[in-house]
């Protein structure tokens, strides 16, 4: 079965054909970040036009990739959800009319869900069930997957998603959008021990997270020591002290839900799961105390269309009832899938 999987979500144009018995045969992306960056983040109303600008062009060059034609497709998975409504429904849109007029099924994916399954599409990876860590610029969950679609969120973020911190506390610093990966480069430089930068929430029982009181101590921090002629070093060592407490706290959440949950396995997923410093402190963690941790390829940590083809051949394979009703979720509890 070869599905085409679209992803548009937010600003990444993410179009993939995933074949169930070959395995991903093409994958393009095209990322809006330039067209965002001028403004310090995504603009909702230009990420849609943008999408409409490149979803077709890009779902032809897929096809090139892996030498088919669409008539080829046994099926088509797009982002319904969640995501920025105007994005979401060009996927939608473009998904549901191809694959009518293809006379295919069409699937709407969880957005979270192509992100948590996409581990799986490496030659090593886990069986159900597994704890997984969800860390993206929308969201930061600890999910107990007791299989397809049957999923536990056993504790989320209160606030700020671990990726959406990393970016502000970039734009604070001067850096460009979307700041986790600067940040991580400038840690480099920097020393993680110049500041002692609380672990939130670590003191209080549950797997929840909260990183805006993280945020607003960096930015204090910041204040505080800035405008003598040694600020790059300072920056650098914001950077790394930011890093660390941010990392550190996903760690100890994870041991924690480890212990809680009593599973081997800890698949962790989405934009931050390409920190470098989060993959160290895992495998470290993962040895202290028993536990294995799988991760991405690095190009599929953050946004794509082979999590949504890959995520949408699972579903095809099990689903019976399709129909091509189109519809967005700009918010989707990833509970209510099963
Ligand atoms: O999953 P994703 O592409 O989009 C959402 O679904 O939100 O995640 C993007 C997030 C951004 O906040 C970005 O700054 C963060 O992932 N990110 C990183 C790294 N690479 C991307 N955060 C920390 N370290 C990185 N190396
Ligand atoms: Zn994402």
């Amino acid at each position: 079965m070869k599905i085409l999987g679209i992803e548009s979500s937010c600003d990444e144009t993410g179009i993939a054909i995933y074949d169930t018995q070959k395995g991903l045969i093409a994958d393009q992306l095209y990322s809006q970040i330039e067209l965002h960056a001028q403004y310090g983040g995504v603009v909702p109303e230009l990420a849609s036009r943008d999408h409409v600008r490149k979803i077709v062009p890009l779902i032809r060059q897929t096809c090139e990739e892996a030498d088919l034609q669409l008539s080829d497709l046994d099926g088509i998975a797009y982002t319904a959800g969640p995501g920025l409504v105007g994005a979401l429904l060009v996927g939608a849109c473009v998904g549901r009319s191809l694959a009518w007029a293809l006379g295919i099924p069409s699937v709407e994916v969880h957005h979270m869900e192509g992100h948590l399954l996409v581990p799986l599409m490496e030659e090593e990876r886990p069986e159900f069930p597994f704890l997984s860590l969800l860390v993206s610029g929308g969201h930061t969950m600890l999910v107990d997957v007791q299989g397809l679609g049957q999923y536990k969120i056993l504790g989320e973020s209160l606030d700020d998603a671990a990726g959406e911190a990393f970016d502000k506390t970039a734009k604070m610093l001067g850096l460009p959008y979307p700041g986790g990966r600067y940040i991580a480069e400038l840690a480099e430089q920097g020393d993680p021990k110049r500041f002692d930068f609380p672990r939130p929430m670590i003191n209080r029982p549950g797997l929840d997270f909260s990183f805006s009181g993280l945020k607003t101590h960096t930015r204090v921090t910041w204040e505080k020591h800035r405008g003598n002629n040694n600020d790059q070093q300072l920056k650098a060592d914001i950077a790394a002290c930011f890093q660390l407490a941010v990392i550190d706290t996903l760690c100890r959440k994870c041991v924690r839900a480890i212990k809680q949950t009593g599973y081997r396995d800890l698949v962790i997923a989405g934009g931050v799961s390409a920190n470098t410093l989060l993959r160290q402190m895992l495998a470290e963690n993962g040895q202290k105390h028993g536990f294995q941790s799988y991760f991405p390829a690095l190009n599929l940590c953050t946004d794509n269309g082979a999590m949504i083809a890959y995520a949408g051949a699972m579903r095809l394979l099990k689903q019976k009832d399709f129909n091509h009703e189109i519809h967005a979720w700009p918010r989707w509890n990833l509970e209510s899938l099963n």
